[in-house]
């Protein structure tokens, strides 16, 4: 049943870099998600730790931080129906080798470490991811279009 959700939406640093900012907030944005938070944003290692300490242990988890950490991420939340399953369809699989062109990561990314672009992958961690990116809380605001693209 669809249902009407909130989702963590990170521009990775090699997505600010390459200026692909705007082409993935377009997409979420004409896909019909309202957006309720958005700011850039220099993270520190130990953030980044606390975002990623499922993956804590994992061989790739040094290289992945230092990445993280290399420049600064947008950070957004995008609200809408089924929000978090919609948007990890909208970035494309993990590995962007295995990414459906027409996805974020299938359109422009070739390596996992280098895939542009985080979505939260369940509600229970959207809510955690949105807890910890965005502590002072979201904005609250009518769209003028609810009632026809939820
Ligand atoms: P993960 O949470 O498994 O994937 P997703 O970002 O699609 O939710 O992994 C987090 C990030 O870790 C992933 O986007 C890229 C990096 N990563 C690697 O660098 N190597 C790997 O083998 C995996 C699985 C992930």
């Amino acid at each position: 049943m669809s249902t009407k959700e909130q989702t963590y939406i990170m521009v990775k640093p090699d997505g600010v870099q390459r200026g692909l900012v705007g082409d993935i907030i377009a997409r979420f944005e004409k896909r019909g998600f309202k957006l309720v938070a958005l700011k850039l944003v220099q993270a520190t290692t130990e953030h980044l730790e606390k975002h990623y300490a499922d993956l804590k242990g994992k061989p790739f988890f040094p290289g992945l931080i230092k990445y993280m950490a290399s420049g600064p991420v947008v950070a957004m939340v995008w609200e809408g129906l089924d929000a978090v399953k919609t948007g990890r369809v909208m970035l494309g699989a993990t590995n962007p080798l295995a990414s459906a062109p027409g996805t974020i990561r299938g359109d422009y990314a070739l390596a996992v470490g280098r895939n542009i672009c985080h979505g939260s992958d369940a509600v229970e961690s959207a809510q955690k991811e949105i807890a910890l990116w965005f502590p002072e809380g979201l904005v609250q605001y009518t769209n003028t279009l609810e009632g026809w693209v939820f």
